[in-house]
């Protein structure tokens, strides 16, 4: 696992754009696996500047993302707001696990098979929870499991609650399985501040752990982690 050490959440964001866009430039197709939440905000907005001053096309991009609430749209919306709608790419090579679906299981197993007619995904992105969940697989989830629904702890509520100011917050998420992730070609993960600290100690201590779900990417042979000052605090191998 390659850690590359950035001192904010500014320049973690400028270079995860950056690796992006290289991608997006350098390919004539390229599946993007995305994240939502707070940390790829940036991302999102250095990859949407880099677009408009670079005139680059996202016309040959495809995208899957890891997951959204179940009886939502609240991911979907995200993606149209801070990325689909400033980009060129087509809407029906944008994809979410669908939240709303009368068959929650039928769901799961469609997503499984996009992700196959796509060609796998060539690069996800991803972002890492508190206790160390990747998309919602929650700690305790099998690292060879498929998309899935899930129950969200307590844990990830809470740290999600502040979306839902005034709204019932979402208690289940559909999210593809570990499974699913580990079979992306590369993987980049992105950890900002030190509420990740513990988090990030775990995945670069090596082990296969999986009341700490992200330490099933040490079984992948290419993940780099983009992770700034406050998410390095607890490890040994400070750069
Ligand atoms: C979001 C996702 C989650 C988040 C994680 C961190 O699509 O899959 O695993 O990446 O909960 O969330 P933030 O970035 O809000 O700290």
């Amino acid at each position: 696992m390659k850690l590359i050490a950035v001192s904010d959440e500014e320049e973690l964001s400028r270079m995860a754009a950056e690796i992006l866009f290289a991608k997006v430039k350098a390919s004539d197709r390229l599946v993007l696996g995305l994240a939502t939440g707070k940390t790829p905000l940036g991302m999102y907005r250095f990859l949407t500047k880099y677009s408009k001053e670079c005139k680059q096309s996202f016309k040959h991009i495809h995208t899957v993302n890891l997951d959204e609430y179940v009886g939502s749209v609240t991911y979907h919306t995200y993606m149209e707001q801070y990325l689909f709608q400033h980009v060129d790419i087509p809407s029906d090579q944008t994809h979410l696990p669908d939240g709303l679906a009368a068959s929650l299981e039928d769901e799961c197993k469609k997503y499984e098979q996009l992700i196959k007619k796509l060609g796998g995904i060539d690069l996800q992105v991803l972002g890492i929870g508190e206790n160390g969940h990747i998309g919602f697989n929650e700690p305790g989830t099998k690292f060879d499991s498929r998309t899935h629904v899930v129950q969200l702890t307590d844990s990830t509520l809470q740290a999600n609650a502040k979306y839902f100011a005034g709204i019932e917050q979402p208690k289940e998420a559909i999210t593809m399985g570990i499974g699913t992730i580990l079979e992306s070609k590369e993987i980049l993960l992105l950890a900002i501040g030190e509420r990740k600290a513990n988090a990030v100690k775990e995945l670069f201590n090596g082990s296969l752990n999986k009341d700490i779900p992200a330490t099933a990417l040490n079984q992948h042979l290419n993940v780099t982690v983009l992770a700034d000052k406050g998410a390095r605090k607890l490890l040994d191998k400070e750069s």
